[in-house]
């Protein structure tokens, strides 16, 4: 193995971010719970009465709430100052609700990736249904084939490099409720993947040791 590609056996620190119920944190939560690799340090919410507040709770997980009571800058001020304190590597965001600066997202730059340590689920398949609602609005479209996008985040509305996609078929019974849920589905599987993969790629040290052997 070659030593220049070698980190150090040390986790990955992260926070998912969410502004909802939180099942997609939660599947983040129990997916990195058998990977030593990634350590869900933090959860952190814009919404002072989301759902994922008392998910992080049941896991043991410090929840950071941080509304939007000043105005975007200071907001963000407050969350870099939180996610420095806890050193803070890579952000997973799973429903929430608010774009994230350029100047924000500089912090989690990744040069050599050319992309923001920074992740999102996205409920259509990108580009197409960019924005809110888009479960509603790709079911009121008809569409029989539909899909789920993760991707790397920058400053724009869902517009940052995709990593995966995963599609599903919309049966024409399907009620919107049945249409989600099955959506929601391929959102967990394809964010445990990436989580695997993350955890794969950081899985060797110089002396070759994997993170089962150390
Ligand atoms: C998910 O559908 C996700 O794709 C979207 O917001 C929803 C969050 O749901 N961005 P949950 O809070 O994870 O259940």
């Amino acid at each position: 193995m070659a030593a220049d590609r070698a980190p150090p056996l040390k986790p990955l620190r992260a926070a998912v971010f969410a502004s909802g119920t939180g099942t997609n944190a939660e599947n983040i939560i129990r997916t990195c719970q058998d990977l030593p690799q990634i350590d869900i340090a933090l959860v952190v919410t814009n919404k002072p009465d989301a759902g994922v507040i008392k998910r992080a709770e049941a896991f043991g997980i410090a929840c950071a709430i941080i509304p939007r009571m000043h105005g975007k800058a200071a907001q963000e001020a407050a969350m870099l100052h939180t996610l420095q304190n806890a050193d803070i590597d890579w952000l997973f965001l799973a429903g929430f609700m608010q774009l994230l600066s350029a100047d924000f997202l500089r912090h989690f730059r990744d040069a050599a990736r050319g992309v923001n340590r920074v992740v999102n689920i996205h409920p259509s398949l990108l580009p197409d249904f960019a924005g809110k609602d888009s479960y509603e609005r790709a079911y009121a479209a008809g569409k029989s084939r539909h899909g789920v996008t993760l991707h790397y985040v920058d400053d724009g509305m869902d517009t940052g490099p995709a990593i995966a996609q995963a599609t599903y078929t919309r049966t024409p019974d399907m009620t919107f409720a049945e249409f989600c849920a099955a959506g929601q589905q391929q959102e967990y599987k394809i964010y445990s993947q990436f989580l695997r993969d993350l955890a794969q790629e950081h899985a060797y040290t110089a002396e070759g040791k994997t993170w089962a052997q150390a």
